[in-house]
């Protein structure tokens, strides 16, 4: 039997991790230990198995004596542990939601439906280092899998409204917390319809300039968006945007021959789900009913939208598809430029394909 040891299991991502794995009964046939960072000798929960303590994740001799550590505890712990933990001798595999080690020469970002045959080629080369992708490119990738396996694509312009999740739990509480205290200023005068709206708006105004909470995000996010995500880089880019086009590329092992992938990432008000619009130049003018169906069948989560006005208000939204596995992909259209300029728009929860739902595939790969 396997030994499987989980790290950040109680984290979001790792709580959304253990929820997928339990609906899926990954737990069954694996010998499970979870580790702590601050709970060494407690009681384990019994999804590990009866009678279990947790282990210290900083205990390298104990971690070493698993096959398998999944972790969703954060880049910190990556850089204080896995080299220390490879340094040992340790030779098991190392599935990690962090990015720290995604563009290292020897890992592997794992997004199975699109780059299954890249992770059935690192195993055999004997890779151990397997790493969940940018939540945004993953998203992405699913939705469009179909043109990018056909090799249709020159560059592709992706534009995103990525949600409070992505920034982390304190952030969704933040959200939230906005939400009701722009809610509360004005709640007396929304609740008489002869108010003015000037009047209501004004309140709304002064409390967004100096009334909410933003200890978390900086500034306002509720009633309002951030046109920024992640660290500046030399190049102008957000390191969020940079992402795409590296990662992308990792993805599908087509560094020599990249496809060009640059836009802006932008947070706005929805709670786990990430969504993006999309400018694709096609190689070619490839007819609208090729692509939908191309999209269609390459994966069983991608959805085509049709390009119509109750259906994208109905499906295409992150209110639709939060908490499912559903990433659908609608206002596919060719933009007024030409036959080789195509648009689309698409959402995937931000927590499930976007963070912990290729962390249990590379697993089940594993023991499968
Ligand atoms: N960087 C992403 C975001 C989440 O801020 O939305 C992690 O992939």
């Amino acid at each position: 039997m396997k030994k499987l040891g989980i790290v950040g299991w109680r984290g979001m991502v790792g709580s959304v991790l253990v929820g997928r794995m339990l609906e899926q009964n990954d737990f069954e046939g694996i010998d499970t230990t979870l580790f702590t960072t601050s709970q060494t000798g407690q009681v384990a929960p019994e999804f590990a198995g009866k009678g279990k303590t947790l282990k210290d994740a900083n205990d390298i001799q104990a971690l070493a004596e698993m096959d398998i550590i999944i972790t969703c505890q954060g880049g910190d712990y990556t850089n204080a542990v896995h080299q220390k933990l490879r340094d040992s001798g340790w030779d098991g595999y190392w599935i990690d939601a962090a990015s720290t080690l995604r563009m290292e020469k020897d890992s592997v970002i794992i997004l199975d439906p699109v780059n299954r045959d890249v992770i059935d080629r690192a195993l055999a080369e004997g890779k151990k280092d397997f790493i969940g992708g940018n939540c945004t490119v993953s998203l992405m990738m699913l939705g469009i899998g179909g043109i990018l396996a056909n090799d249709w694509v020159e560059w592709i312009s992706p534009m995103t409204y990525q949600a409070a999740s992505g920034a982390g739990a304190k952030n969704m509480r933040e959200l939230l917390t906005q939400m009701g205290q722009l809610e509360n200023r004005v709640h007396t005068l929304l609740e008489d319809p002869a108010s003015n709206i000037l009047d209501i708006d004004r309140q709304v105004t002064q409390t967004l300039h100096n009334g909410l909470d933003i200890a978390n995000f900086g500034v306002p996010l509720a009633g309002s968006l951030i046109p920024w995500i992640d660290k500046a880089l030399e190049s102008g880019q957000s390191k969020e945007e940079w992402k795409a086009q590296v990662e992308a590329n990792k993805i599908m092992q087509r560094q020599d021959n990249p496809i060009l992938i640059d836009g802006l990432c932008v947070r706005i008000g929805a709670m786990r789900s990430h969504a993006q619009a999309l400018t694709i130049k096609l190689k070619k003018d490839i007819p609208l009913s090729d692509i939908e169906s191309a999209i269609a069948e390459h994966n069983e989560w991608v959805k085509v939208i049709p390009n119509d006005r109750e259906a994208s208000m109905h499906e295409l939204t992150p209110a639709a598809v939060s908490g499912t596995l559903t990433v659908p992909v609608g206002r596919l259209r060719k933009l007024n430029m030409g036959g080789e300029y195509l648009t689309a728009f698409t959402v995937g929860d931000q927590l499930l394909w976007g963070a912990a739902e290729p962390l249990r595939r590379m697993l089940n790969i594993l023991v499968g």
